[in-house]
């Protein structure tokens, strides 16, 4: 891909970031999973297997074969699992994280399927790229760890092609999981990163109100997870899930643990 990179990138000189970066580069997303060797084509595949099991939501959501042929920047790519998906259906990627980690790991990624993809450790809050650059935006599991995320939202609107479109995920803190966590004292995933917000729908439709349209998605809603073991995990997995699923959508709708935005600049 032939992207302007102009004279904006900055070394990170934010406190705050370096410990969001050194913390990425510790606890990368979901990679405990794994038992195949680290960087081998098996490893990438169970992490790819673990993240479509437990947000099996998402290829409806995002169908990842309708980018083809468009420029695409993921902010936050970790180990590169979604963008695989997009480049695999032919858009033309380029990855960033702050982590280096989560770049070598999203570059081994590419390389072990083949794929073209372009990779940069760079902070999304203030990134490299000109104005008006990239059809697509996606940064799904990034806001709510970053240190201004009103600071990444306007990034990404600046970096947007007119038309352009925005994907988003952050975490709902009306939600069952949060309900979950205060009553059974459930962990929440990276709750211990250096930043970890969570949104109501009102406060996540002001953070993205610089945008033209918006449209907000709850999703993920109980499923039986691999990660956990013990007494709270087999109560969780044997009794919870399967409770939870049989009440109305619609009522439960509004609850999801994810929220999805889809945001377009005119
Ligand atoms: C929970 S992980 C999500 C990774 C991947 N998007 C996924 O869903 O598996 C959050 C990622 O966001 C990255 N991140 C946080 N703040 C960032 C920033 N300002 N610029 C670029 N990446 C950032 C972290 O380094 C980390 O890799």
């Amino acid at each position: 891909m032939t992207v302007m990179i102009n004279d904006k990138a900055q070394p990170l000189n934010d406190q705050k970031l370096i410990e969001i970066r050194d913390y990425w580069n510790e606890h990368i997303h979901d990679l405990e999973i794994a038992t195949e060797p680290l960087g081998s084509l098996g490893f990438f595949n169970q992490l790819d297997d673990y993240r479509f099991d437990k947000l099996h939501y998402l290829p409806k959501v995002v169908d990842f074969s309708s980018y083809k042929g468009k420029k695409m920047l993921e902010i936050g790519c970790g180990a590169g699992i979604d963008l695989v998906r997009f480049a695999r259906e032919g858009a033309d990627v380029i990855g960033i994280d702050l982590a280096e980690v989560s770049i070598d790991l999203a570059r081994k990624n590419f390389a072990q399927r083949n794929l073209q993809g372009e990779f940069h450790v760079m902070d999304g809050q203030a990134t490299a790229f000109e104005d008006n650059s990239f059809d697509v935006v996606y940064a799904h599991g990034v806001l709510q760890y970053t240190a201004d995320a009103p600071a990444m939202m306007r990034e990404i609107y600046r970096v947007l092609k007119p038309g352009g479109e925005a994907i988003f995920m952050v975490y709902n803190r009306i939600s069952w999981l949060n309900f979950m966590k205060n009553i059974v004292k459930v962990d929440l995933e990276h709750e211990d990163a250096p930043v970890f917000m969570t949104y109501s729908i009102k406060e996540f439709k002001t953070l993205l109100n610089g945008f033209d349209r918006v449209e907000v998605v709850p999703e993920r809603f109980p499923v039986k997870t691999k990660l956990h073991k013990g007494l709270k995990a087999f109560l969780y997995n044997n009794i919870f899930v399967g409770a939870f699923n049989i009440l109305p959508k619609a009522l439960v709708r509004p609850f999801g643990w994810h929220l999805m935005a889809f945001a377009y600049k005119k």
